[in-house]
């Protein structure tokens, strides 16, 4: 918990590109009526960053902006990714600004298959599919550190430096054996260190050696390892090996694609921007983009906006409303909805908002 919790809830929100806009309004319909039946208060604060404003104006993020997101207990991001704007620009000018800037060194990820949630792995089911990984979100190669030499030449040579630094891995996995500890899974408690230490000999020997040190402080907590390419090939074929994931950066983009695809899709996969220091904000989106071809048509999955939700609660010390909705959620997946696909749930994307919030009692 980053902030205090009596107080009332500010707000900050970034409907962003595409449906974004869609699923965010279904996230704060959901806050709205848990904000009632758990009676605490709180504002939220509208932010047009984006493709269109950067269409418009040129900037993705105006000075001082960051400065203004700094004073909110916590963001809550629907989605960015515009066709009109080149790749990279809206990525690394706001998420990944964002991310740094606010130093959210912490992006968890929870893999956790709903009831009634189709997954593509036959014969699993919600009691095998149900970990969390905790993917580091200021370092690697996410730093832009790199350059081009004679570019656009036949001789041309780029590199793209990855960065990982003593403070930077111990402050996650520190972090992670903590979450570890919390999470108290009744089928032990396990932290699994991913990286590639066989050819990563430096930077993944550092996490390594961290790691080793760190377990020291937790003894309650069995301490584990995979490679990245095992560790797809288990999450896969035995998901239930699982309870927590500590891993770098780049493989933590990589592996929670696949998670998401094993908890039932992009529909579903939320997850948090954590910067957990005292007085830090914290972002949760959908992991899903922008989806612009769903766009204004009301049939993009609210699910994984509102699960966002959830966490930025739990985040903000909120955790009955928190549990309340996960409660929620899960009723609706269980027994209302026929898939998680857009346009295939069996109702429109403010129906599902509204099932959720019928569901809150
Ligand atoms: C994610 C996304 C981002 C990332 C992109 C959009 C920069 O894929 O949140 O996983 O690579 O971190
Ligand atoms: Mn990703």
């Amino acid at each position: 918990m980053s902030k205090a919790t009596s107080k009332k809830l500010n707000i900050a929100v970034i409907p962003g590109d595409g449906t974004g806009p869609e699923v965010v309004a279904e996230g704060l319909k959901v806050l709205k009526a848990v904000a009632a039946l758990e009676s605490f208060t709180y504002e939220t604060k509208n932010f047009d960053f984006g493709g269109d404003r950067y269409l418009k104006t040129g900037d993705v993020l105006p000075a001082g902006a960051v400065d203004e997101l700094r004073k909110f207990d916590a963001i809550f991001l629907g989605a960015v990714g515009h066709p009109d704007v080149p790749p990279g620009v809206l990525e690394k000018g706001l998420l990944l600004e964002l991310r740094f800037q606010l130093d959210q060194y912490i992006n968890l990820r929870p893999v956790k298959l709903l009831p009634g949630v189709e997954t593509p792995l036959s014969g699993k089911g919600p009691a095998d599919i149900d970990f969390v990984v905790v993917r580091e979100n200021t370092e690697d190669m996410y730093c832009g550190v790199g350059g081009f030499l004679k570019k656009h030449t036949a001789d041309e040579v780029a590199t793209q430096t990855a960065i990982y630094t003593r403070k930077g891995c111990e402050r996650c996995i520190r972090w992670a054996f903590e979450y570890t500890r919390k999470r108290n899974n009744p089928k032990g408690r396990m932290l699994t260190l991913v990286a590639k230490t066989n050819v990563l000999t430096y930077g993944h020997d550092l996490w390594w050696r961290t790691f080793q040190d760190v377990a020291k402080e937790f003894p309650d907590v069995k301490p584990d390892y995979n490679h990245v390419d095992a560790c797809c090939m288990w999450m896969v074929k035995n998901p239930e090996y699982f309870d927590v994931i500590v891993t770098t950066n780049m493989f933590g983009d990589i592996i929670t694609d696949l998670g998401g695809i094993l908890q039932g899709g992009m529909g579903v996969a939320a997850g948090g921007n954590i910067n957990p220091d005292p007085g830090g904000t914290s972002m949760f989106e959908p992991m899903g983009g922008s989806a612009p071809k769903y766009t204004g048509q009301g049939v993009i999955n609210p699910i994984a906006a509102i699960n966002a939700v959830a966490m930025l609660l739990e985040q903000c010390g909120q955790t009955a409303a928190a549990d309340r909705v996960n409660r929620a959620v899960a009723s609706v997946t269980g027994s209302k909805m026929k898939s998680q696909a857009a346009g295939k749930m069996g109702h429109s994307t403010s129906q599902i908002g509204d099932l959720v919030v019928a569901a809150l009692v």
